[in-house]
C-alpha cells in the first residue's frame, strides 16, 4: 500500500461525481460530521456507533483504504457511517454545495500529510479553496476541528483559518490550543503520537457569521506571504 499519493498528479485531479447524501445514509437528515483524510476509517468506524444521532462521512484519496473501510462498514452493519474515495481538493466542493442547508455540523482534518519539502507544500490538504467550501457550508455555531503533530503544519492551517475571519477559536485567541481532543476517540495517528509522547496541536473553531473573503495567495505561500483581499467575494 502506498503511504502517500500525489494529489496534484493528473489522475487525482479528475473531478468525481460523489453520491448524494440520500444515497449514503438511512437517515440523511441527521447532523453530518465530515472527516477529511480519514485513511483506513478506523476512527469513524469506532465513533459512529457511539454517536448514533449523527451521520459520519470519511473522505480519502487512497482508494484501497476506502474499499477496506466500506467493507468493514457493511460487515459491521453500521448505518450512520460511510466512506468516499476522492481528492478532497477537487471533488468535495460540488458535493458540499449540494448538501441540504444545516446538515453539515462538524468538519475534522486530523493529522494531514505534512509534505515537509517546501516545493511540496502545495500538496497540503487545507488550501483557501477547500476552506472556502467548508466555511460556505458550515452553519453559524458549527465546528471545524484540526489537529496535527507537526507544528509548522498546524500553524499554517491556523493562519489560513484565522485570516479568513470566518471562525472563532473555541478557547479564545491568546491560547487557542486544546489539551485534549473534543472527540470521544483518538485517530490512528493520534493514538500513535500519544503512545510515543509526541506533542499534538489541537484547534477547535466555531463558524461565525462572516462571509468568506477572497484569499489570493495559494496555501504554499503561507505563512509568510499571505495576501488577503477582504472584499466579501463569496465565489471560491
Ligand atoms: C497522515 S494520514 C492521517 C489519517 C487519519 N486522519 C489519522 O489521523 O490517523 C492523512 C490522510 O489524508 C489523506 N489525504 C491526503 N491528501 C488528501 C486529499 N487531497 N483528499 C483526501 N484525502 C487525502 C491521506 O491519503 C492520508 O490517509
Amino acid at each position: 500500500m502506498r503511504q502517500h499519493v500525489n494529489p496534484l498528479s493528473r489522475f487525482y485531479q479528475l473531478p468525481l461525481e460523489l453520491p448524494g447524501i440520500h444515497e449514503l445514509y438511512e437517515k440523511p437528515e441527521l447532523p453530518l460530521h465530515l472527516d477529511i483524510g480519514c485513511a483506513r476509517g478506523t476512527f469513524l468506524l469506532d465513533l459512529s456507533p457511539l454517536e448514533e444521532s449523527w451521520n459520519h462521512l470519511g473522505v480519502e484519496i487512497r482508494q484501497p483504504l476506502v474499499h477496506a473501510a466500506n467493507k468493514d462498514r457493511v460487515e459491521l452493519k453500521i448505518k450512520n457511517v460511510n466512506f468516499l474515495f476522492c481528492n478532497a481538493n477537487i471533488s468535495l466542493h460540488s458535493w458540499l454545495v449540494a448538501l441540504p442547508q444545516g446538515v453539515l455540523q462538524r468538519v475534522s482534518i486530523q493529522f494531514p500529510d505534512p509534505w515537509f519539502k517546501k516545493r511540496h507544500h502545495k500538496r497540503r490538504i487545507l488550501d483557501p479553496s477547500l476552506l472556502a467550501s467548508i466555511a460556505n457550508t458550515l452553519g453559524v455555531g458549527m465546528q471545524l476541528y484540526i489537529q496535527s503533530d507537526v507544528f509548522e503544519v498546524i500553524n499554517s492551517m491556523r493562519q489560513l483559518v484565522d485570516i479568513s475571519e470566518c471562525f472563532d477559536s473555541s478557547k479564545g485567541l491568546s491560547s487557542p490550543w486544546l489539551e485534549e481532543s473534543p472527540m470521544m476517540l483518538p485517530t490512528e495517528r493520534e493514538a500513535y503520537a500519544l503512545e510515543k509522547g509526541i506533542p499534538i496541536y489541537r484547534l477547535l473553531y466555531i463558524r461565525n457569521e462572516n462571509k468568506f473573503p477572497y484569499i489570493s495567495a495559494p496555501c504554499e505561500m503561507l505563512p509568510n506571504e499571505i495576501r488577503l483581499i477582504n472584499t466579501n467575494v463569496n465565489t471560491l
